[in-house]
């Protein structure tokens, strides 16, 4: 039987290194995955991952992939022997952190064009031949910050909910011609992610206003401490991906975990955003909450302090 071929964007490390690597060694041995990355230089650590986790030779290869380089995504798909892929996984991205009026414009472009433009072309590249076959599954990673304004994180945040409005569409087009969608949607995950944020705010703090820079202290805290209690391992997101892979008819979204889900629904529940906009607020600014305060949150306590306001 033909094994599913899966191409992947973004597999130097993080959440497409695991799921190649998880994919690429499964028991059944059912599945060929391209593994690409933006510069080969970087693919080390996939190879030493694959020989100590005893994947067979034949279910990985690597291919250079750059999402900003249309003809980067075109060489990579005509360099896919099988002549098709079933299962394209977009899930290469950048994060940007700080005061949005810190943001160097090149740097704002630079996000916009990875995580929205660059899954945009990766798109554009296989979805034609999806159609033509009449067949497919495409992934693409999402996050919380796709469902959530999450502070300091605006120009990510747009970027993630630009993402939420191309796969709706596409979700609510394709599925007659037998492409499925389905967002991958991400709390935070224990990756190389914030280290390779598109700029480190540090210095670009100093020409911030006192009051910004308290609360960006404020919210760095919060961060530390959410990674600390409630970040996942990629292990466990992949096992969400191959959930999605699996399913007989895929929903648009999955999620990696339950946690920021109270806050979501809450943005529904009041439209007017105000009920979220508090809670948000809160979790992320109010170190120590009074108790009587913590109590009459919208939407109850639980909304408090949840693992919400990381850069995903
Ligand atoms: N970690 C989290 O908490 C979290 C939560 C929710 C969603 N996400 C999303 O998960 C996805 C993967 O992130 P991660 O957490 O696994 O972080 P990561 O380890 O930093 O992985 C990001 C990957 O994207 C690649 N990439 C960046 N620019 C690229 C480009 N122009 N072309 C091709 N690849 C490019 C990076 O390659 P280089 O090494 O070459 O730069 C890297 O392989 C992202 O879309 C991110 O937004 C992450």
């Amino acid at each position: 039987m033909d094994r599913t071929v899966v191409l992947i964007t973004g597999c130097s490390s993080g959440i497409g290194l695991h799921l190649a690597l998880r994919l690429a060694s499964d028991p059944s041995r059912s599945f060929k995955v391209y593994a690409t990355l933006r510069d080969l230089g970087a693919q080390g650590p996939l190879w030493e991952a694959a020989r100590s986790r005893g994947c067979p030779p034949d279910s990985l290869e690597t291919l250079q992939l750059d999402v900003r380089d249309a003809d980067s995504v075109a060489a990579a798909r005509a360099r896919v022997t099988e002549g098709r892929v079933d299962v394209l996984v977009c899930n290469a991205g950048r994060g940007l952190l700080g005061p949005l009026e810190m943001h160097a414009a090149g740097t704002v472009g630079s996000v916009l064009d990875v995580n929205v433009a660059g899954t945009v072309r990766t798109l554009q590249a296989f979805l034609p031949d999806m159609k033509r076959r009449r067949s497919g599954r495409v992934l693409v990673t999402g996050s919380m910050g796709g469902l959530m304004g999450l502070p300091f994180n605006a120009v990510y945040c747009a970027s993630k909910f630009a993402i939420e409005g191309l796969c709706e569409s596409l979700a609510v087009l394709l599925p007659p011609f037998g492409v499925h969608v389905s967002l991958i949607e991400c709390g935070p995950v224990r990756t190389a992610f914030l280290e390779k944020l598109e700029s480190v705010p540090g210095g670009a703090l100093d020409g911030a206003d006192a009051e910004t820079r308290d609360l960006f202290s404020r919210y760095q805290r919060h961060l530390e401490r959410i990674f600390r209690e409630a970040a996942q391992d990629p292990e466990e997101v992949t096992e969400v991906f191959l959930a999605a892979l699996r399913a007989p008819r895929p929903a648009l979204r999955y999620f990696s975990t339950e946690s920021f889900l109270p806050l979501a629904h809450l943005r529904l529940a009041d439209p007017s955003g105000c009920s979220y906009v508090a809670a948000m607020h809160r979790a992320v600014f109010a170190d120590e909450p009074a108790e009587e305060e913590s109590a009459a949150a919208p939407g109850g306590p639980e909304l408090r302090a949840p693992p919400a306001a990381a850069p995903q």
